[in-house]
């Protein structure tokens, strides 16, 4: 879940409260590993720090800070079925799900964004599927906030989301549709992924319950 999507400052609660019915009333066998992102919280931080002269390490470690602030919001949402506090790292992701329904975490290492973690947690969980609720209904051929004649893309290969990404820049509060290190993870681990408007709660429910969805769905190769 990006930052973006979790705290917006627009219609925030009901957001929050209308994700909450949808994760109760889905079926009971699946579990959700669910990483947050920082979102502004995370770039105003890395923005302030960096013009401080703090290295990039330390703006890491402030938007992994960012990511587990959001982390908090949605276990209070989810309330008794959830781990009780952010995993830390990826065992402690993996061992959560094994005894709760709902495990809720964010970043863990400088030098990634939570899409990385998630790839990895999806990797290693020999995840179903990978779900990236982002602020855009899918990813695009260039940046539709910046470029008009932006196109979607409905389906694509894991390389061609490598292509897609490769340019981005390697630096804290860096964004892209997807981190380019979760696009080599999900090529290598062939994670059936998908990517869509994580305020688009019907796209969502359709994806989860394997309807065509309004977003871009990769496929493995
Ligand atoms: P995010 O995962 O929120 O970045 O991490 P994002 O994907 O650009 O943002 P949204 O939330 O989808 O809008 C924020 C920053 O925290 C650090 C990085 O600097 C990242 O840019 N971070 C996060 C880490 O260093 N390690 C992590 O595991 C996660």
């Amino acid at each position: 879940m990006g930052g973006s999507i979790i705290k917006r400052d627009e219609d925030d609660i009901r957001y929050l409260n209308d994700i909450r019915t949808l994760l109760m009333r889905l079926k009971g066998d699946l579990t959700f590993i669910i990483v947050t992102g920082g979102g502004r919280t995370a770039r105003d931080y890395i923005h302030l720090g960096r013009d401080l002269g703090a290295d990039e390490t330390t703006l890491d470690s402030m938007g992994i800070a960012a990511t587990r602030l959001n982390s908090w919001l949605i276990i209070s949402l989810l309330g008794e079925g959830c781990y009780p506090a952010p995993f830390h790292s990826i065992e402690e992701a993996l061992n959560g799900a094994a005894g709760f329904r709902f495990v809720v975490g964010g970043g863990t290492h400088p030098g990634h964004t939570t899409d990385a973690v998630s790839a990895m947690i999806a990797e290693r969980w020999k995840a179903d599927l990978f779900i990236n609720l982002t602020a855009v209904n899918g990813a695009y051929t260039s940046d539709p906030n910046v470029d008009e004649n932006a196109k979607k893309i409905d389906e694509m290969s894991s390389s061609g989301l490598i292509s897609l990404v490769s340019s981005t820049e390697k630096k804290a509060g860096s964004h892209s549709v997807m981190d380019p290190t979760a696009a080599e993870v999900i090529h290598r681990a062939r994670i059936r992924t998908a990517i869509l408007d994580g305020r688009d709660l019907g796209s969502l429910a359709d994806c989860i319950e394997e309807r065509p969805f309004d977003g871009t769905r990769i496929l493995p190769e």
